[in-house]
């Protein structure tokens, strides 16, 4: 095992772009996803333990939290959590300091991935995609020097109980929600989206992808897809689909990323 790991998951590429740059300023670090449940799970050999991800529906998505119960960190290990958002951060980073309490916390803001709720433009502040992504990689050199000289943040991570509230009611609506998952003609059969989705909840059905209810909305399958051929709602057919500019769906199907 690596001095560093860091659990990552990641939707649309935000997160894992963000992960791989804080990795490649610490150097000598694996990164290991945490879409699906984490390959492994008992990394008390490691000095520094981090955890990168995005804010769903004003937390951390449930699959993060549920995974995260599963990891055994050293007692003396430096631990270090970084939510990306479009605008604000929710109560992810929060609610994982209770399951892992945290040495040191961030917040970083990008474009939006939620497709049904906004254009991915309307990331708070609004940056081009460009701009968005110099600002991340300059953050994440930051997160990486402050991780690299252990500093500790000041104070827990902001727990506001409107968007727990959010939290808790995004959770009770996600099956809801992906009933409204529409696979038009412009499908090829590729499988790419059934490779990709976290849940194994999209199987190809005489060349055609089929999407079942048990979604966790990283939204991976839609915003991938090379024929956006995927819908969820009227809206998702206007607007332009968005994932991060570095990073292939392959790159998120991967379990364990190395750092030299
Ligand atoms: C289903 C869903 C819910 C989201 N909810 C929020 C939210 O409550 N607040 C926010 O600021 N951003 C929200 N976002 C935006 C993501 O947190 C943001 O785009 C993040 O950078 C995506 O990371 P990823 O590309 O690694 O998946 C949401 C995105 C998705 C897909």
């Amino acid at each position: 095992m690596k001095r560093n790991v860091i659990f990552c998951f990641s939707g649309t590429g935000n997160c894992l772009d963000l992960a791989q740059n804080i990795a490649r300023g610490l150097g000598n670090t694996d990164i290991i996803m945490m879409r699906s449940a984490p390959v492994v799970t008992d990394v008390r050999a490691a000095e520094r333990v981090g955890f990168v991800f995005p804010c769903y529906g004003g937390g951390a998505p449930a699959d993060v939290l549920k995974y995260a119960r599963t990891i055994q960190v050293s007692p003396t290990a430096y631990t270090f959590g970084v939510s990306s958002s479009a605008s604000y951060a929710g109560t992810g980073l929060y609610e994982l300091d209770k399951i892992i309490p945290l040495h040191y916390w961030r917040t970083v803001t990008h474009h939006c991935s939620c497709i049904w709720l906004f254009p991915h433009t309307m990331m708070l502040p609004l940056l081009s995609v460009e701009k968005a992504q110099r600002r991340s990689e300059k953050l994440a050199q930051e997160i990486a020097f402050d991780v690299a000289t252990g500093k500790v943040s000041d104070k827990r991570p902001p727990h506001n109980p409107l968007n727990a509230a959010e939290n808790k009611g995004f959770g009770a609506m996600l099956a809801q929600k992906a009933k409204g998952f529409k696979v038009s003609d412009a499908c090829i059969g590729c499988g790419q989206c059934a490779r990709l989705c976290p849940r194994g909840n999209i199987r190809l059905e005489g060349g055609r992808a089929v999407i079942g209810t048990d979604c966790a909305q990283c939204l991976g399958c839609l915003q991938f897809c090379p024929k956006s051929a995927i819908s969820l709602g009227k809206i998702t057919d206007k607007r332009e689909h968005y994932h991060n500019p570095n990073i292939r769906a392959e790159d998120l199907m991967q379990t364990v990323i190395e750092f030299k």
